[in-house]
């Protein structure tokens, strides 16, 4: 198992690539506190990996809000005794083409995919610090490399992310501490349920190799990121999408 004996803290883990990863993670070897907003689901998938005698817990936890994220953290220590790896997962869009996008819509998404990322960074440092080790991995995406129509706060984001990782890969290598990020293109979950068919059906044909990705592609490239087989690699944007940006 590539992950045994690590802990990992999976935001957003309730439902779509989190709730993949939470899963694959556990199957590693990896103990998994599943932390997302949605309670219901999140125990649900916590209940789910318990039954397969998978070692989990859930923490009900709005990443915009510091004070939940730092309550988080202290669970997983307190369940578990140390943290290894942080998958900042938890994400959600908010679409509009510019000229009507709201400040609340630019604020929102902001606030969820990258101050939230950073507010849970920020909350697993100590832990790692005191191990001297540890390996965080961002949930970037193909539209923060290459831009997308009516998405101008998400793009931002997902770029913001890639400039958070790679400063905290200089800032944090020192320590022992790995910061990644996976780009995905397009991944059949409840986020690109929204998308029209038409637009997926152009995604396709786009995609060199033929398909939407599943959360199963991502879950593996996070997999392989948070494993000591990723020892050497930190700052780096992995691309999951089927060849769609070459
Ligand atoms: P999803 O919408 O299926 O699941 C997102 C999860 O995040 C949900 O469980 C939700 O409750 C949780 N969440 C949202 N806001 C939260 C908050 N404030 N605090 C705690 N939890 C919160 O999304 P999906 O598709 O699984 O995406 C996961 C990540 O991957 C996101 O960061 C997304 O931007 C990124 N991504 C997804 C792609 C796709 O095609 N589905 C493509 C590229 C990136």
């Amino acid at each position: 198992m590539r992950l045994e004996g690590k802990v990992a803290v999976v935001t957003g883990g309730a439902r779509g690539i989190g709730k993949e990863v939470a899963g694959r993670f556990a199957d590693e070897g990896a103990r998994v506190l599943v932390a997302d907003r949605d309670e219901p689901a999140g125990r649900a998938v916590v209940e789910e990996m318990t039954v397969r005698g998978r070692p989990a817990h859930f923490a009900a936890v709005d990443v915009t809000v510091p004070a939940d994220v730092e309550r988080c953290a202290g669970e997983a220590m307190a369940r578990f005794g140390r943290i290894d790896v942080l998958i900042n997962n938890a994400g959600i869009t908010a679409d509009a083409w510019a000229a009507k996008m709201t400040t609340e819509q630019w604020d929102r998404v902001i606030a969820v995919n990258l101050t939230g990322a950073f507010n849970c960074i920020r909350a697993v440092l100590p832990a790692m610090f005191s191990q001297g080790s540890g390996s965080i991995i961002n949930a970037s995406s193909v539209v923060g490399v290459y831009g997308n129509i009516g998405q101008a706060n998400y793009a931002a984001t997902k770029a913001g992310i890639i400039g958070m990782t790679r400063a905290l890969a200089r800032e944090l290598g020192p320590r022992g501490i790995r910061v990644n990020a996976v780009a995905p293109g397009f991944i059949a979950t409840d986020m690109t349920a929204k998308v029209p068919e038409k637009v997926l059906d152009l995604m396709r044909a786009r995609t060199p190799l033929g398909r939407l990705g599943v959360p199963a592609d991502v879950a593996a490239a996070y997999v392989f990121l948070a494993s000591d087989e990723a020892a050497y690699v930190t700052g780096q944007v992995l691309g999951v999408d089927g060849g769609l940006v070459i």
